[in-house]
């Protein structure tokens, strides 16, 4: 056998480092072996000290706008930051303007992204407005986002939606009324009793109830408290194709961060107190979330530095620091090197990707990474158009720099190698 491709160093496989070669053929991963039986090339890359190969990181709920947003983020600076933070596949969700959710909106956007892409990309489909639609929109889309204003369909849609992966962002609308209705002129700092946890909790009851002995592909996105993801666990433990994933904002900030930065802070759903982000990081740990995800939601600084409370768009971008925070987390010993499955291998899974690790079949994504050498996250240098990040000034010590995608490198030290358009559909469920 003769590879294209073959790059020797410390890898990540099956959860551990180990020295070994990776064999990269026709885009694809031929063989992972010992250096010494590794296959012969056309191209020989050796690692060099301090620095190891990771899977292409998967990031299954991020949103890069474009249409009428495309001044908040468009396909190439969103999947140009993914490169940039050594993801290689992500999944885009349709809270476009206008809103994603029919047949032909699907095809806008999917031309869109295959004209402007650095990186594999997946689509979720909004409720679909027209339900004779949804054996078409399966084709394209990995799945349906269900957001809290499509609750009330919930039933019907859960219906037509069987065997469909559906994701859930789960804050129960009426208990957010309620406590709207409670403030007169709210500040930033109110944004957690707003949406308290309480109707995050009530979201994922009812959702729950009403899947009752569905068989389903339910996934529960950004949980915040370790309420919620006890449900999720015990609903999975009934048996039921249930999972959910925590975003590291959740896992690593608290409301605190809001006293401090204000508007540029504002997510949904709201960092809670130290004790959820603690639950949030220790179900990280041990794996009872299935995903970590950025959730990167960019908008405009001076748009998150607006004075009015309703005025501030929640979301932050998160896609360019994940996988150097998660590597410093790792380095500094508060998780383990395990949890990087969460940002690969499992969403990747979840998605029905072949991608996500270093195993022969997959496909060729190999992030070269370099540990050891001290940054801080200064979010003017982002790709993302969205210059703002609750983590400024953190310290990291891992730094991205080459990609490979499907064989072919695509990022080295910053910069793209590849042109638009070199991110490819990853098809439906
Ligand atoms: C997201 C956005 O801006 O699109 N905002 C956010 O705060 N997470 C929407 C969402 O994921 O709920
Ligand atoms: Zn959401
Ligand atoms: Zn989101």
């Amino acid at each position: 056998m003769r590879a294209d491709l073959v790059i020797e160093g410390r890898a990540y496989v099956d959860g551990r480092l180990i020295e070994a070669a990776i064999a990269i053929d026709d885009g694809v991963i031929a063989s992972v072996s010992s250096p010494a039986l590794a296959p012969s090339a056309d191209e020989r890359l050796v690692l060099g000290p301090g620095q190891i190969m990771l899977p292409g990181m998967v990031d299954m709920h991020v949103h890069l706008r474009d249409f009428n947003q495309a001044y908040k983020e468009d396909w190439y600076t969103g999947t140009l930051a993914a490169l940039r933070g050594g993801v290689t596949l992500v999944a885009d969700m349709p809270n476009n303007d206008p809103p994603v959710n029919s047949l032909a909106r699907l095809r806008e956007k999917l031309e869109i992204a295959g004209s402007r892409a650095l990186v594999d990309f997946a689509l979720y489909c909004g409720a679909p407005m027209d339900p004779g639609e949804i054996s078409e929109i399966r084709k394209i889309a990995c799945g349906f986002k269900i957001y809290p204003e499509d609750y009330s369909r919930l039933p019907s849609l859960l219906d037509q939606l069987e065997e469909s992966l559906v994701v859930i962002h789960p804050e129960d609308p009426e208990t957010i009324m309620l406590e709207r209705s409670r403030i007169i002129s709210p500040r930033i700092e109110d944004h957690g009793r707003i949406r308290p946890k309480l109707a995050e909790i009530r979201a994922v009851d009812r959702v729950l109830e009403i899947a009752g002995s569905r068989r389903l592909r339910l996934h529960f996105t950004h949980l915040t408290t370790g309420d919620s993801i006890l449900r999720v666990i015990s609903s999975k433990l009934r048996g039921g194709g249930i999972s959910c994933d925590a975003t590291l904002h959740h896992a690593l900030l608290s409301s605190d961060a809001v006293k401090v930065l204000g508007g540029i802070a504002k997510v949904n759903p709201p960092l809670r107190s130290r004790e959820d982000s603690e639950a949030v990081l220790s179900a990280m740990r041990s794996g009872l979330v299935d995903a970590i995800t950025s959730d990167h939601a960019p908008h405009l600084l001076e748009e998150k530095l607006r004075d009015d409370y309703d005025e501030v768009p929640p979301g932050f971008p998160g896609l360019e620091i994940y996988l150097p925070i998660i590597l410093t987390e790792v380095l500094e010993g508060r998780v383990p090197l395990r949890v990087l499955d969460l940002y690969s291998r499992k969403p990747a899974e979840i998605l029905g990707a072949r991608k996500g690790s270093l195993t022969p079949g997959m496909d060729g994504d190999v992030v070269v990474v370099e540990l050891g050498r001290k940054r801080v996250i200064s979010p003017s240098d982002f790709a993302s158009k969205a210059k703002y990040t609750p983590f400024e000034g953190w310290k990291i010590k891992a730094e991205v720099r080459m990609v490979f995608l499907r064989g072919t490198l695509a990022l080295r030290d910053g910069e793209s190698c590849v042109r638009m358009g070199f991110g490819r559909h990853v098809a439906g469920s």
